[in-house]
Parts: structure tokens; sequence; C-alpha cells
């Protein structure tokens, strides 16, 4: 991974493949002004006659003139500066990271426009940040598994130039940024990996090699530890698959021994092909990314862990393949979760709600004082709110406040939907103690209700990821396509907001 470096040089005299500097609507930004004064107007000019719009990640490459070290100057478009925030201020770089590597422009100086601190970001650490984290995970390499792979050059040098302010506070938030981006990268590669590079078992065993060697103690319970356990929510969704389920429990002790503990409970299906409930085939290989809340909740417990964040927090994972062997479960069946309760599965799709009983299960039996899950739950939350922003529901206003107040400080989205109490009927079973489906309406919701049914009354909030995980090729243009890599971010400010207090 590049190192992020502070310039303390103005941008125009750092060298590099390139210097990136930014342009909102019909706007320059101060930096672009800058550089449009070493090149006699030649920006402003562009902006005049249209050939510069300033949109959303808009990149424009020119030769660099005499005068400014690089040899490329990109400006970037933000748009509406009005619209700018967090999220898109990531979007942004990545976009324009995407374009450079494409270019083969890999040593790369970013112009900071301190002024967005305070506005469309929290403040100068969170605009490196966003501007460092954004184009570095970029760097996410799609064609791996092709013989003979185009594959683009890395991003390999990123300095920043231009910010005032104390110098360890920079230095800290770009070591931030740097450290954000790896989390991010690596849960764009675990969402990506085929489903047969990445089973229950493959998936379990990379992160066991992750955490060698770290502070985290990580317990991977197999199927017989499962059985012991009670986890029959689990075991019941892998019965149609030949794989066996893992549950991956990752501990970091960072707070006192005794002291509030955060779960973080994430969704590992790593193929979900609907069980007996079948899919149809169009589109059913996204079903690879079915364990992005896993996979988010794992890497962040990594950088939680690199960063010593002095709180107490597991990550809980349960992990199996939904698939419709010879002896899945069938609609109508019953499985009796880890704490006791029986689910009748009315339909096989809606796996994902049981495999997280016996996580939030689990939790309570390690004590969590407060839970977050993270799920690509249900369709509805993708019909709901598309890949712009994810669902959040809670039983908790603080945790759900400071889940807001993580996701800002991280560049995601969460929108809030109710849990009136009108909607505990989808829940009714008449033959076990809840049914994992009532019907089509209020999908997001039902799902969450589902879940909240195993908090057991520790504060909890739920986040359904299932639109922010992967935005699909040619969508939406303001969001990078494929893979997000969401929201490990939002998790690992999650941490340290709850160490805090
Ligand atoms: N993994 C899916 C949800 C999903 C859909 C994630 C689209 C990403 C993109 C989940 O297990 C599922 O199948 N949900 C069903 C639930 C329904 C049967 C109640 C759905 O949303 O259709
Ligand atoms: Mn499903
Ligand atoms: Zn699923």
């Amino acid at each position: 991974m590049p190192v992020a470096m502070r310039g303390d040089a103005p941008a125009v005299a750092i060298g590099g493949d390139v210097l990136v500097v930014t342009a909102f609507t019909e706007l320059l930004g101060p930096a672009a002004v800058e550089v449009d004064s070493a090149m006699a107007g030649e920006l402003a000019a562009m902006i005049s006659s249209g050939e510069i719009r300033g949109r959303f990640g808009e990149v424009t490459v020119l030769t660099a003139p005499a005068g400014i070290a690089v040899r490329r100057v990109v400006v970037l478009g933000l748009g509406d500066r009005a619209a700018l925030d967090s999220f898109r201020l990531h979007n942004a770089y990545t976009l324009a990271g995407i374009a450079l590597r494409r270019r083969r422009l890999t040593r790369v100086v970013l112009a900071a426009d301190t002024t967005l601190a305070g506005d469309a970001v929290a403040d100068v650490a969170a605009l490196l940040r966003a501007m460092v984290t954004g184009i570095l995970v970029a760097n996410h390499q799609a064609g791996i598994s092709k013989t003979d792979p185009d594959v683009e050059p890395l991003i390999d040098e990123v300095v920043v130039a231009g910010a005032d302010g104390e110098e360890a506070s920079i230095d800290a938030a770009l070591a931030d940024a740097v450290l954000l981006a790896e989390s991010t990268l690596r849960v764009k590669r675990w969402v990506s990996a085929p489903a047969n590079t990445l089973t229950p078992t493959l998936f379990a065993a990379e992160v066991s090699e992750l955490c060698a060697g770290t502070s985290l103690r990580i317990e991977v319970m197999d199927r017989e530890a499962l059985q012991s356990a009670g986890a029959g929510a689990l075991l019941g969704i892998a019965r149609g698959s030949e794989e066996p389920p893992v549950m991956v429990i990752v501990r970091h002790h960072g707070g006192e021994v005794g002291g509030p503990m955060l779960a973080l409970v994430g969704k590992g299906i790593t193929f979900d092909t609907g069980g007996i409930s079948i899919k149809p085939a169009l589109g059913m290989e996204r079903m690879k990314a079915d364990m992005g809340g896993g996979a988010a909740v794992l890497a962040a417990m990594h950088a939680i862990a690199a960063l010593e964040v002095p709180c107490n927090v597991v990550g809980i994972v349960p992990t199996t393949e939904n698939m419709p062997g010879g002896r899945a479960l069938k609609p109508g069946d019953v499985v009796t979760a880890l704490d006791g309760t029986t689910i009748e599965v009315v339909n096989t799709d809606a796996e994902g709600r049981v495999v997280l009983a016996d996580g939030l299960g689990m939790a309570r039996r390690l004590n969590a004082t407060h839970i977050v899950d993270v799920a690509t739950l249900t369709g509805a939350a993708v019909i709901a709110l598309g890949h712009v922003t994810a669902a959040l529901m809670s039983t908790d206003r603080a945790l759900a406040e400071l889940v807001q107040l993580a996701a800002h400080q991280a560049g995601d989205r969460f929108a809030e939907l109710p849990l009136h109490p009108e909607y505990d009927a989808c829940l009714h079973s008449d033959v076990a103690d809840v049914r994992n489906w009532g019907n089509r309406e209020a999908g997001a919701i039902c799902g969450a209700v589902f879940v909240r049914a195993f908090s057991g009354g520790t504060p909890w909030v739920h986040l359904d990821i299932a639109g922010t995980v992967w935005n699909e090729q040619g969508n939406l243009k303001d969001i990078p396509a494929g893979p997000s890599g969401a929201p490990v971010r939002t998790l690992v400010w999650l941490a340290r907001l709850f160490a805090r207090g």
C-alpha cells in the first residue's frame, strides 16, 4: 500500500505524475485557481467555454505547463457544492483514482480544498481522509482471474498538499486514511471473490491468517461446536449444502474487563441460492456478495485491533452457503435457535435473518452490552433505497445516533426506517415462536423485526446493506461500479466513538 505523505510545499511545487485539483459546477476550486494562473488562464477559459463543467466525477486531463512539477493536471468535478457530503467526496476521489489508473498516472498529488472542512465534511482531518481513502480504494483489482489480465497499475504514491493545521493531526489523518483504505479493499476483495474460492471454510481460514500475529483472539466454531452450542438456526440453513458451516468469533479486548462490550454481528452467507425457495437464475451470481456484512465486520475487527481502540468489541459471523441440497430445510420446517426460540422457516430464501438469530444469540451469551448487526438482508431495502443509502433500524436512540455519526466520519450513508408496533404482526407463526417471513409488504422492516426478536432487550442497531455493498456497472454514475467495501469504515469509527463513551 502506498504511503500518503503530507507535502509542506505548495501543490504546484511537488513532483509526481499528476496533480489533482477540483472544480464545482462551473466554478474552479481554490487550488485550481492557483494552477490557472500558472497556466495563463487556461482553466478559467475552459470553464467559460464549457469544456470543463465541474460535474460530479468529471475528470479533465491536461498537460502540466512549465512551473508545475507534475506531468499532468487533472481537474476533478465535485458537482453542486451544497450537495457535497462525505460519501460523495469519497466517491469523487475513487472515480478520479479509477481514471488515473487507466492512464497509468499512479504517483498522485492531491490539492486539499480546506474550505470544505466544517462544510461538506467535519474538519480538515475528515477532508484528508475522504480524499486519500477515496483515491486509494480505486486500487481494487477486478480481473484477477483472467489468464491474460490487462492489469492497470496501482496508485502507489499519494501526497497531499495545501492542508494547513496541526502537523500531528494531519499525519494521523493520513495514516488513518491508509488503514481504512486497506480495510475497504479487503472487503471489496472478499465480496467479489467467487463463492467457490471463498467457502465458509476458506473464509474462516483467511480470517485466521489475518488475525495471526495481532492482538485479536479468534475462535472458529465448526459443526460440532455449533451443535454443542445449540446453534440450530445456522445449522438448519446449512443443511442444504455440502460445505460445512462455521461461526467466526473475533475478540478485541481494548477496554476494561467487565466493561461495555460492543458486538458486531455480520451475515456471512458465502452464496445464497435461496435454498428450496430457490431464486431465479438471472443475476443470481451476485449472491456471492451475500457475506458482505460478515466481511465488513471481520475487516473492521482487524482495523480496530491495529488502531488499539480502547474498548471491548466482539465480531461474530455465522457463515454458511444457502443451497437446495437433498437434506435442505423445507418451507414449514421448524428449527430451534441458540437462545431456545423456535423458528418456522416458511421461506428458505429469508435465510439471513435465521443465521443472524444465532449470531445475536451468541452476542448475548458473550455478554455484549450493545449489538450492531450488518447484513445484505433484503431485496426490499434495495427497492426502497437503491445503491444510494443503506437502511438502519434500531431499538436504541443513542446507539443509532452513534452509528450515524460514525457513518458521517466514514463516508457511508444510512436512512432510518421505523419499527412501529404494528409491524410485529409479520412474526406471527401458528406453530412456532416466530416465523421468518410473512408477506411482501415492508420487507426490510420485517427482516429487522425478526432479528430484533433475538436482541433480548440489548440496545441494538440493524444495518441492511443489501443495496450498498455493490453498485451495478453502468447504473448510478456518481457511485463507483462494483463492490464498495461498505460499511467497514463506519464500523471502525463506531468502535472509536463507542470507546469515547
Ligand atoms: N441475500 C438476499 C437479499 C439481497 C437481495 C441481497 C438483493 C442483495 C441483493 C436475502 O437472503 C434474500 O433472499 N431476501 C429475500 C427475503 C424474502 C424471501 C423475504 C428477498 O429480499 O427477496
Ligand atoms: Mn436469501
Ligand atoms: Zn441472503
